[in-house]
């Protein structure tokens, strides 16, 4: 389908987006246009365009303020030497949003749409795509498409009309230190998700959920959130906005198993693939807080990072709790920095994608 462009009359001046591109930080600047697909019950989804970027008008009775019907989806455009412009296998967050939406009661939209929204996005706004000053660096364009319910409506079930837009902000490192380790506080009063609930789902309430432990964490001084399994309070789920690996002196790169309260995360996946051409063994499967603890202390388990599109791949220090605290010193873990290496050659191009995980916008 085609996008029908209309062209932002003001875009921002050319000194100012390169000087936000130069210190981007995440998630603060935006950048002149905005993609937009519409959807209602009669017609499907119509109205492909790439616009302006600027205010949604909603009724204030729309759904998604009452009764959060929402989700969506994080990747990014990464600029290679060569100036070509390209993300990072967009078929999984165009099969996870369709995921995430049939749980949300929301319209599936085709992989056709969902990557040719940010083919159309990026090719009107690629002079937004930073180039990364060098191989340490990890700018990019972060794509941020998400589905809302807009219906004028306040009844509770599925609304019949709804908007997906793509948005893009030139991005930084997520988290300000950069691959410094990061603190982790561990959430034992509250949970994330559970059984039969929206875990798996990249839903926004999931995060709203995270957030009230967020604080918690943040007042104790640490950048996220550990939240264990409802059920039994006992094993390790995930952070606040992204995937957690452990790994093992043996050579093991451990990480909870998939259920329906933990986001497939394509960061996650993408390293459980490359794991076996750095010596590792992936292994998935419920992992007690228990053993990393006693692990830490044993020198079993020598590393443990967050993972995730924002995140990349950034070192967890020390998971902290009122009980008790896991230490992984101050400095990035050998494998952890060893695979960040490998798949950020392989995003900025800078090796070859044996893997076809690569796709140019
Ligand atoms: C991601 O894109 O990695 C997310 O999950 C979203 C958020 C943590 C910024």
């Amino acid at each position: 389908t085609e996008f029908q462009l209309l062209k932002n009359a003001q875009p921002t001046a050319e000194n100012v987006r390169e000087a936000i591109k130069a210190d981007p930080g995440f998630g603060n600047h935006f950048t002149d246009h905005m993609a937009h697909v519409r959807y209602t019950r009669e017609q499907g989804w119509h109205a492909h365009s790439v616009r302006p970027y600027g205010k949604i008008v909603l009724d204030p009775a729309a759904a998604v303020f009452h009764y959060a019907q929402e989700i969506f989806e994080g990747l990014k455009a990464y600029r290679h030497a060569d100036g070509s412009v390209w993300t990072f296998r967009p078929q999984k967050n165009a099969a996870r949003i369709n995921i995430s939406a049939a749980r949300l009661a929301l319209p599936e939209i085709s992989e056709e749409d969902f990557v040719g929204s940010l083919r159309a996005l990026v090719e009107q706004d690629v002079e937004w795509v930073p180039t990364p000053a060098s191989a340490a660096d990890e700018v990019s364009l972060y794509l941020r498409p998400f589905m809302i319910a807009s219906e004028t409506f306040l009844g509770v079930r599925a609304s019949h009309e709804v908007d997906y837009y793509v948005i893009a902000s030139p991005a930084g490192a997520y988290f300000p230190g950069g691959v410094e380790p990061v603190s982790i506080w561990l959430s034992q009063n509250y949970k994330r998700a559970s059984h039969g609930g929206t875990g798996f789902a990249k839903a926004g309430g999931n995060y709203a959920a995270s957030l009230a432990a967020g604080e918690q964490a943040a007042a104790k001084g640490c950048a996220q959130v550990l939240f264990t399994d409802a059920a039994e309070d006992k094993y390790i789920e995930e952070l606040g906005g992204m995937n957690l690996m452990l790994v093992t002196r043996e050579g093991k790169l451990l990480t909870p198993e998939l259920g329906d309260s933990i986001l497939d995360g394509v960061t996650r996946r993408s390293l459980l693939e490359l794991a076996p051409q750095l010596g590792l063994e992936p292994e998935e499967r419920r992992i007690p807080i228990e053993e990393w603890r006693e692990g830490a202390a044993s020198g079993e388990i020598t590393e443990a990072f967050a993972c995730g599109t924002a995140a990349v791949i950034t070192p967890i220090g020390r998971l902290v709790s009122e009980d008790f605290t896991i230490d992984h010193g101050d400095q990035p873990g050998e494998y952890s920095m060893k695979l960040r290496t490998t798949l950020l050659d392989i995003q900025y191009g800078r090796t070859a994608d044996i893997n076809n995980w690569m796709v140019r916008l």
